[in-house]
């Protein structure tokens, strides 16, 4: 197993060294895996390019890693544990045997329908245990996959396929999440209907039974062609360098872009931070409250943990059904060590009141985790007192969906802790704080944007088809730097705070939005003429969507808002929503045509005592106007 720090002396340490000799550091950690045949090379780098490889002509396979390595030891302890939608319905186990042999028998079921080695796989599925068996089965056998967050809407996932140039879709037929029944299946169909052409085989699992459309042609039941698969499956010979995984994200510019994951060192990297950040010790019980469709999912719901040989919880429901103390309710129930969760749910669940946490015993909570977005003092202290009783360490962990893992966090009982900070880099993780021109901030007491100076196993190798936007977004802003797209601020004692982002994403409860893309979907609207999307402070959401909207031939009315938010529903998905439209005539340019943005956003935020100056602007009246419209 890869180092676990239990001090702060252990810590630092271990950063000296991680940073003195980052090979033999990371050599030492990637050892503690199941080789294949052994790497002959920690690490060639190049961000110019860039190019990055790790664990270099190593060949291993990341479920050998997760599943097949813990048998002997641990093959009767539970591996996942999954909590269903309905608190009255049954809870359903795997042991780490169980799991092997479900995503063995899933693993031959995709050979058999010709998926193989670098094909690529499109998950849209809820939170069922068949989505983590269905994407470990295409680790095994060496196919991409690529989950899309089953709340995206049909276009999107159609865009994400056709990207991906995916052969098969694995989805459900129905997702029961709160009282809401959602038709999985349904908008799968829609987005073939939009023309998904790479598209072979759609595998639907068989969640709720509700009666679907069924295409002869395309669908195939995953009961029919999983159950009866033999449980044995030889894990393919995965180079380190080779494909585990693409995930789509937003980014400031128009379409999202396909990150993607390589085996080796996202394998090593995940477990890891992992085993630091929780301390999961044997036996613990960790639950991550995030979807499998982000990120955090992939790495802190599947891979680092079972590469820990931990026992994960994934839940299929929500934080308010059946009401605002489910979040406890199940923590009672399973007696959950560490709990991750996303400031917008904190904030959701405190706004319910103290009484929903207060009726139940949350004594086992030994770690509390803190993930998306910056978490502010009020809920930091919510979740520290009310959740933690004081006894339990929140980790604030600032990541990425291109970092692969955590990279920026306190250690429980190792490092310390306060309100709002990530804090301290993970070993072998070098943060800087620059200026605009790329002159590095030493010290403390400095604010800047914050970039990481050298690679670490799990970072992003490329964008997906893309290779040249990668270089363009990530490593051309800074000389020999990863550029985050984050501002950070260091205290006096070096503490990171990370403020949030400074490119034209925002973060809208913890879903990273580009405004270019909302602006996009708005604009399908026949009568929107220029739209224009900023963030602004809201109290639940952490950032939510304002539009300001130049239309033509239409009354502004409510019947209007609700047709461009349809748009929005039918381009994106409902998370995407704006929260405020305001309709403009105009909207504040500069002479060249730009949209000054910082303008927008202040008036969105109701803070327009300082706007600068705008007299240079190409239409300087129109901001009194938008301002007077903001009011009203
Ligand atoms: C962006 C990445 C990493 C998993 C979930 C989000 C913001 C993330 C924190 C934090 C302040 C945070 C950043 C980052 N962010 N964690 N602890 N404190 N900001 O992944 O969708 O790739 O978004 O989320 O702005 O750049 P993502």
């Amino acid at each position: 197993m890869t180092t676990q720090i239990s001090s702060l002396e252990e810590y630092q340490q271990l950063y000296k060294e991680s940073t003195s000799d980052p090979e033999g550091f990371w050599g030492k950690q990637a050892n503690t895996f199941t080789w294949f045949s052994p790497f002959d090379k920690v690490c060639e780098w190049n961000f110019e390019e860039p190019r990055v490889k790790w664990f270099l002509n190593g060949k291993t396979n990341i479920t050998y890693n997760c599943l097949d390595r813990h048998i002997a030891t641990k093959g009767d302890q539970t591996a996942i544990l999954w909590e269903p939608n309905d608190p009255n319905a049954a809870v359903q186990t795997y042991t780490y045997k169980e799991l092997l042999a479900a995503v063995n028998k899933c693993a031959n079921a995709l050979k058999e329908m010709g998926i193989g080695k670098g094909d690529r796989v499109i998950f849209y599925m809820p939170m069922t245990p068949e989505l983590a068996i269905g994407t470990l089965a295409c680790a095994r056998i060496g196919a991409i996959h690529s989950v899309v967050f089953a709340g995206f809407s049909a276009k999107a996932l159609a865009d994400r396929v056709n990207d991906a140039t995916a052969k098969m879709i694995i989805c459900s037929d129905y997702n029961q999440r709160g009282s809401k029944n959602i038709p999985v299946k349904q908008v799968v169909d829609d987005a073939l209907a939009l023309g998904c052409p790479s598209i072979e085989t759609v595998l639907v699992h068989q969640n709720t039974g509700g009666d679907i459309n069924f295409n002869e042609t395309l669908d195939k039941w995953w009961h029919d062609v999983v159950d009866a698969q033999s449980d044995q499956c030889e894990p393919e010979q995965m180079d380190s360098e080779d494909m585990l995984f693409i995930l789509y994200t937003s980014g400031s510019t128009g379409k999202p872009k396909g990150v993607v994951h390589t085996c080796g060192g996202y394998m090593v990297y995940t477990c890891f931070s992992f085993r630091n950040v929780f301390q999961y010790k044997e036996g613990d019980v960790y639950w991550c409250t995030a979807d499998i469709g982000w990120i955090t999912g992939h790495s802190y719901i599947v891979y680092g943990p079972l590469l820990a040989g931990a026992t994960t919880m994934m839940f299929e429901g929500v934080p308010t059904f059946p009401d605002a103390g489910r979040f406890w309710a199940i923590c009672e129930k399973h007696k959950v060590n560490q709990f991750y969760t996303a400031p917008t749910a904190i904030r959701a669940l405190m706004a319910k009141g103290d009484e929903w946490p207060a009726k139940y015993d949350l004594s086992s909570l030994k770690v509390l985790g803190s993930v998306g977005e910056p978490i502010n003092e009020e809920a930091w202290n919510w979740y520290n007192e009310h959740i933690g009783k004081g006894n339990a360490p929140i980790v604030d962990t600032w990541w990425q969906t291109e970092t692969g893992g955590i990279m920026i966090t306190p250690l429980p009982g190792v490092t310390d802790t306060k309100p709002t900070y990530a804090s301290y880099p993970m070993p072998g993780i070098q943060p800087v704080l620059v200026d605009k021109d790329g002159n590095e901030l030493a010290g403390n007491n400095v604010e800047g944007l914050l970039c990481i100076k050298h690679p670490w196993p799990s970072m992003l190798r490329t964008v997906y088809g893309d290779h040249k936007r990668c270089q363009n977004v990530y490593f051309s802003a800074f000389k020999n730097m990863y550029f985050t797209g984050d501002g950070a601020r260091k205290d006096e004692e070096g503490r990171i705070r990370v403020i949030g982002r400074v490119d034209d994403v925002i973060n809208v409860s913890g879903h990273r939005m580009g405004t270019a893309e909302v602006e996009n979907a708005i604009n399908e609207h026949p009568n929107v003429v220029e739209s224009a999307v900023v963030g602004y402070p809201h109290d639940i959401k952490g950032q939510g969507i304002y539009a300001y909207i130049i239309s033509q031939g239409k009354d502004l009315d409510d019947a209007f808002r609700k047709e461009i938010l349809g748009v929005v529903t039918e381009e994106i998905g409902p998370i995407a929503k704006p929260d405020k439209i305001q309709f403009v005539s105009g909207l504040p340019k500069t002479r060249s045509g730009k949209i000054m943005r910082r303008i927008l956003r202040k008036i969105a935020s109701n803070d327009t005592s300082n706007l600068g100056d705008v007299s240079t602007l190409l239409n300087p009246d129109i901001v009194e106007e938008i301002m007077e419209g903001a009011k009203g």
